[in-house]
C-alpha cells in the first residue's frame, strides 16, 4: 500500500491532468457584473486552486439570475442543473420530511448552494426560496464537476506530497544493523530495494546476549518493519540487518503517527501473526505486545 502511495505521489502531477474546461461557455458581462461575480466567488473553496486562466473560464461560464421575493431558486426533488453562488438577497432553506416542510436555515447575502445534487447525482435535497429580491450566479453542472475534479486531484496531490516530504531514504551496506533488539524506537521502515533479515534472540532468565539469534523473517521491496515498537510503545522486539545493499524509506515516529494513524488498526492486527510465529519458533509469544512484560 505504501509503495503504491509513494509511486503515485512521484508519478502524479496535477498540471498534467486534463485541466481544460473543454467546451468553453461564455455569458458576456459588464465590468460591474464581473466585479460583483469575482467578489462573490472569492470565498468559494472549490475555486481556490484554479489558475487564473481556469478561473477566468469559470467566471465566463457563470450567468446572472435575478430573483424576486418568494421565488423558488431550487425545488427539493428536482434535477440538479446548476450550482449557485449568491450575489445578493436573503434565502430560506426548506427541507421536506414526512410531507412536512421545515425551514432549516437561511443565507444572508453570501454563500453558495446547489452542490449536493451535482456532486452525488441525486435529486435536490432542499428547497431554496428567496425572501427578498436578489441575484444569484449560476454555473452549469458540467463546469462545476470539472472544477470539483480538479480540486480533488490537487487535494490528493498535496496530501501525497505531504507524505513524501516526511519520508527520508537511508542506504545500508551488506550486514549492517538497521534495528537492534531492545533499543528504543524512533522510526519506521519500508524496504525500497534489497532484502532485510529480521532476527530475534530468545528472552531467557539469563542475559539475552547469551542466547543465539534466530532468523524470523525476510522483507523485500514494498514491505515494512519497525512498526511494532511504535504501536506497542515497547523496545524493539527484534533486530534487522541488511542482506546485500538495502535502501529503506524511513519515517520518524511523529510522521508515522500523524500520517499512518488510519493504518494503525491493520498494523495492530498483525501483532497476532507475529505472536503465532514466535510461539511456533520459541514456544512462547515473547511478550511482544504485553505492556507489563
Ligand atoms: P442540492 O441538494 O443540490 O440543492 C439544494 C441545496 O440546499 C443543497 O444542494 C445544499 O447546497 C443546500 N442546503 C443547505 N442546507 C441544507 C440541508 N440542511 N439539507 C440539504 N440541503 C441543504
Ligand atoms: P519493531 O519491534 O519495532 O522492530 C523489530 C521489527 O521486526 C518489528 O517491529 C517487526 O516489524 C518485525 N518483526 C517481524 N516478525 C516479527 C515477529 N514475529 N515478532 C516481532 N517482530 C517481528
Amino acid at each position: 500500500f505504501l509503495i503504491f502511495v509513494l509511486v503515485c505521489a512521484e508519478a502524479f502531477n496535477p498540471d498534467e491532468e486534463d485541466d481544460d474546461m473543454e467546451s468553453r461557455i461564455i455569458h458576456p458581462k459588464t465590468d460591474d457584473q464581473r466585479n460583483r461575480l469575482q467578489e462573490a466567488c472569492r470565498d468559494i473553496l472549490l475555486f481556490k486552486n484554479l489558475d487564473p486562466e481556469q478561473m477566468s473560464q469559470v467566471l465566463d461560464a457563470m450567468f446572472e439570475k435575478l430573483v424576486e421575493g418568494g421565488e423558488h431558486v431550487i425545488d427539493q426533488g428536482g434535477d440538479g442543473d446548476n450550482f449557485y453562488v449568491i450575489d445578493r438577497g436573503t434565502y430560506d432553506i426548506y427541507v421536506r420530511c414526512d410531507g412536512i416542510g421545515r425551514c432549516v436555515g437561511n443565507y444572508d447575502n453570501r454563500g453558495s448552494f446547489g452542490e449536493l445534487a451535482l456532486m452525488y447525482n441525486t435529486p435536490r435535497a432542499a428547497t431554496i426560496i428567496a425572501t427578498s429580491p436578489g441575484a444569484v450566479w449560476g454555473l452549469v453542472s458540467e463546469i462545476y464537476l470539472k472544477c470539483l475534479k480538479m480540486y480533488s486531484s490537487t487535494y490528493r496531490y498535496l496530501k501525497l506530497q505531504k507524505l513524501v516530504d516526511v519520508i527520508g531514504t537511508k542506504i545500508y551496506k551488506d550486514g549492517e544493523q538497521i534495528i537492534a533488539q531492545g533499543d528504543m524506537a524512533d522510526c519506521f521502515f519500508i524496504v525500497e530495494s534489497g532484502e532485510v533479515r529480521i532476527t530475534m534472540k530468545r528472552k531467557g532468565k539469563q542475559d539475552v546476549e547469551d542466547n543465539g539469534a534466530v532468523e524470523i523473517a525476510r522483507y523485500s521491496r514494498g514491505q515494512y518493519f519497525g512498526e511494532l515498537a511504535l504501536v506497542t510503545n515497547k523496545p524493539r522486539a527484534a533486530s534487522a540487518f541488511a542482506l546485500g545493499t538495502v535502501k529503506c524509506l524511513v519515517m520518524d515516529v511523529q510522521a508515522f503517527e500523524r500520517l499512518l494513524g488510519p493504518c494503525m488498526e491493520i498494523m495492530k492486527r498483525n501483532i497476532a501473526n507475529y505472536e503465532e510465529q514466535l510461539v511456533a519458533l520459541f514456544g512462547t509469544n515473547m511478550d511482544i505486545a504485553d505492556p507489563t512484560a
